[in-house]
C-alpha cells in the first residue's frame, strides 16, 4: 500500500458509487469517493428517484381527495386546496434527509469524500479539485444526464428537463411532454394530478419502449382514461419560447404535415446519456463505445487493469437498483471475492397509478426465443384490488412451454412495484409457474393475482 493513497477510489456518489464505496470499506479496504455535487446520493437521491417519488406520492393523495374518491369511501373533506410550496418542501426534506444519511454512512464506514470533479491523470492517478491521489483500484460510477433534443433549449423555466419539472413553481395550464418513457409518464402524472392538461408527444407508435407489448397497450388505455393526451408516432421538430409560453412544432414521425401545439411548460424527456466528459479517460487509456458508454466485462472490469465501471455509465438499463447491485459486486470483485449481478433478472417499475412493472423477458422476446405458455389474471378479479376500488391492470406470467420455468413477469396494479420483487426472487431461484401457483399467498392481497396468473399458465385459476 506504501505508494498508494487508497485501495479504492470511486468516482461518483450515486447509488452505484456510494454503495461500492461502502461495501469496499466494509471489506476492509481504504476507500475514497469523489463527488462534485454538494450532496451525496447522485441523480437518484438528488434529482431522480427520491424527489420524483415524493411528488408522485403527494400528488396521488391530492388527486384522490380532489376527485371525490375519498368521499365515496365515507371520508368527507369539507374544503381542500393545493399548497404547492408545502408539497415542494416535503420533497426537499426527503432529499435532505436521505443525502445526509449517505454522508453519515460514509463517516460510519470511514469512506473519505473527496469533494470536486475527478479526472484521470494516469492509469492509477486521479485529480480531484487540487489534490491528486494514487490508487490501486478506480471505480467509475459517474452516472448519466439528460439527453438534449437538438434545436430545443432547456431554460428550466418554460422548457424544462426532469430536474426543472420537479421544481415548477406553479401548476402549468398545459404541459407538453416530449417522450412517452418513464420520466414523461411519471412527471406528466404528477402535474396532471395537480391540475395541468398534459399532452405526451412520443416518436414511436407506443409509449414505454422496452416493456411488454400488452402492458404498453394497456398502460396507454389507462393514461388516456386518466385524461392524458398521447400523441404517438409524432416528432417535435422545434420549440419556440415567447415570454412564459412555448409553441411546439410537431409532425408525424414518418413525415407529413406539420402543426403547432401551444404550451405553458415543455418537459424534454427523451432519454439519458452516460457522463464521461471531463474524466480525461484518454489519460487512463480508456475509450468509449459508439453510445458513449464505458464497456466492461462480466466482472465490471474495463479494458484497463485496475479500472472498473458500474451503473448508468456502462451499457444496460439505467436503474438505481441495478447500479447498487453492481456497486456491491464490483467491491467484492476488487476484494478477490465473486461479485455477480444477474442482468437477466433486473425488475423495472413505472411509479404511476396504477404502477407498471416487469422483470425478465417480454412476451415478444420470449416467443422469439422459443415455445412459451402465458397465464394472465386481471386485477378486477382480485378481491383486495376490487375492495380498494383499484380495478385496472393485470398480472402476466410467461413460462417456457417445456420446462415451465418462468421467463418473465409483467404487471399493472396499484402496488406492482412491490409485487414485482416476489417475481424477481422466484426467477432468481429458477422457479416454475407451478412453484408459484403452489406457494401459499396471504389473503386478501394484491399478490394473489400473481399466484392466479401462475395458475393460469396451466389454465387453472380459481377466480376467473
Ligand atoms: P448517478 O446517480 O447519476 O450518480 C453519478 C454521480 O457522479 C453524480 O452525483 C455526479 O455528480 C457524479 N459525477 C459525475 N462525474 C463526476 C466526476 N468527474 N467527478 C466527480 N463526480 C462526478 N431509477 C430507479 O431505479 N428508480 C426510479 O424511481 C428512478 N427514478 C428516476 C427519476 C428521474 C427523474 C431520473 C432522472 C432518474 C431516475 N432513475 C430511477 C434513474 C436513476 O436515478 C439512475 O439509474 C441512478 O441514479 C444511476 O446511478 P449511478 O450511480 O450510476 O449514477
Ligand atoms: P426513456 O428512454 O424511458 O424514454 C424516452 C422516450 O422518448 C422514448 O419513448 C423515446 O421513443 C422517446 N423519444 C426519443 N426521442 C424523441 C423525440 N425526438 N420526440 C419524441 N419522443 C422521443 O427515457 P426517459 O423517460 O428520459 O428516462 C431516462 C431513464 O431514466 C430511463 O431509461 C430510466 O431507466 C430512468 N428512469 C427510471 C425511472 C424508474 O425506474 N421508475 C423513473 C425515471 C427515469
Amino acid at each position: 500500500m506504501a505508494d498508494f493513497d487508497f485501495d479504492v477510489l470511486v468516482i461518483g456518489a450515486g447509488p452505484g458509487g456510494y454503495v461500492a464505496a461502502i461495501r469496499a470499506a466494509q471489506l476492509g479496504m481504504k476507500v475514497a469517493c469523489a463527488e462534485s455535487r454538494t450532496t451525496l446520493g447522485g441523480t437518484c437521491l438528488n434529482v431522480g428517484c427520491i424527489p420524483s417519488k415524493a411528488l408522485l406520492h403527494a400528488s396521488e393523495l391530492y388527486a384522490e381527495a380532489q376527485s371525490g374518491a375519498l368521499a365515496k369511501l365515507g371520508v368527507k373533506i369539507e374544503s381542500m386546496s393545493l399548497d404547492l410550496d408545502t408539497m415542494h418542501g416535503q420533497r426537499k426534506d426527503a432529499v435532505t434527509q436521505l443525502t445526509g444519511g449517505i454522508e453519515y454512512l460514509f463517516k460510519k464506514n470511514k469512506v473519505e469524500w473527496l469533494k470536486g470533479l475527478a479526472s484521470f491523470t494516469g492509469k492509477d492517478s486521479v485529480q480531484v479539485g487540487d489534490r491528486t491521489v494514487r490508487v490501486k483500484n478506480i471505480v467509475i460510477a459517474t452516472g448519466s444526464s439528460v439527453t438534449p433534443l437538438p434545436g430545443v433549449t432547456v431554460d428550466q423555466k418554460v422548457v424544462v428537463d426532469s430536474t426543472g419539472a420537479l421544481e415548477l413553481p406553479k401548476v402549468p395550464e398545459h404541459l407538453v411532454v416530449i417522450g412517452g418513457g418513464v420520466i414523461g409518464l411519471e412527471l406528466g402524472s404528477v402535474w396532471k394530478r395537480l391540475g395541468a392538461k398534459v399532452t405526451v408527444v412520443e416518436f414511436l407508435d407506443q409509449i414505454l419502449p422496452g416493456m411488454d407489448g400488452e402492458v404498453r397497450k394497456e398502460a396507454n388505455k389507462i393514461f388516456k382514461k386518466q385524461g392524458m393526451e398521447l400523441r404517438l408516432s409524432t416528432k417535435v421538430t422545434g420549440v419556440t419560447v415567447s415570454g412564459d409560453k412555448a409553441t411546439l412544432t410537431v409532425e408525424p414521425s414518418a413525415g407529413g404535415a406539420a402543426e403547432t401545439i401551444a404550451a405553458d411548460a415543455v418537459l424534454v424527456a427523451i432519454g439519458r446519456r452516460a457522463n464521461t466528459d471531463g474524466l480525461s479517460l484518454d489519460k487512463a487509456g480508456l475509450t468509449l463505445n459508439q453510445r458513449g458508454q464505458i464497456e466492461i466485462d462480466h466482472d465490471f472490469a474495463t479494458a484497463v487493469p485496475g479500472i472498473w465501471a458500474i451503473g448508468d455509465v456502462v451499457p444496460g438499463p439505467m436503474l438505481a437498483h441495478k447500479a447498487e447491485d453492481e456497486g456491491i459486486a464490483v467491491a467484492e470483485n476488487i476484494a478477490g471475492l465473486t461479485g455477480i449481478v444477474n442482468h437477466d433478472v433486473i425488475p423495472s417499475v413505472v411509479y404511476t397509478a396504477p404502477e407498471i412493472a416487469g422483470v425478465g423477458l417480454t412476451e415478444e422476446q420470449a416467443k422469439a426465443a422459443g415455445e412459451i405458455k402465458v397465464g394472465k389474471f386481471p386485477m378486477l378479479a382480485n378481491s383486495r384490488a376490487k375492495t380498494n376500488h383499484e380495478p385496472d391492470g393485470f398480472v402476466k406470467v410467461i413460462a417456457d412451454a417445456k420446462t415451465d420455468k418462468v421467463l418473465g413477469v409483467w404487471m399493472i396494479a396499484s402496488v406492482a412495484g412491490s409485487m414485482i420483487a416476489q417475481a424477481a426472487q422466484a426467477m432468481e431461484f429458477g422457479a416454475t409457474s407451478e412453484d408459484i401457483a403452489y406457494t401459499c399467498h396471504a389473503h386478501p392481497t394484491h399478490a394473489e393475482a400473481f399466484k392466479e396468473a401462475a395458475m393460469a399458465v396451466t389454465g387453472k385459476p380459481i377466480h376467473i
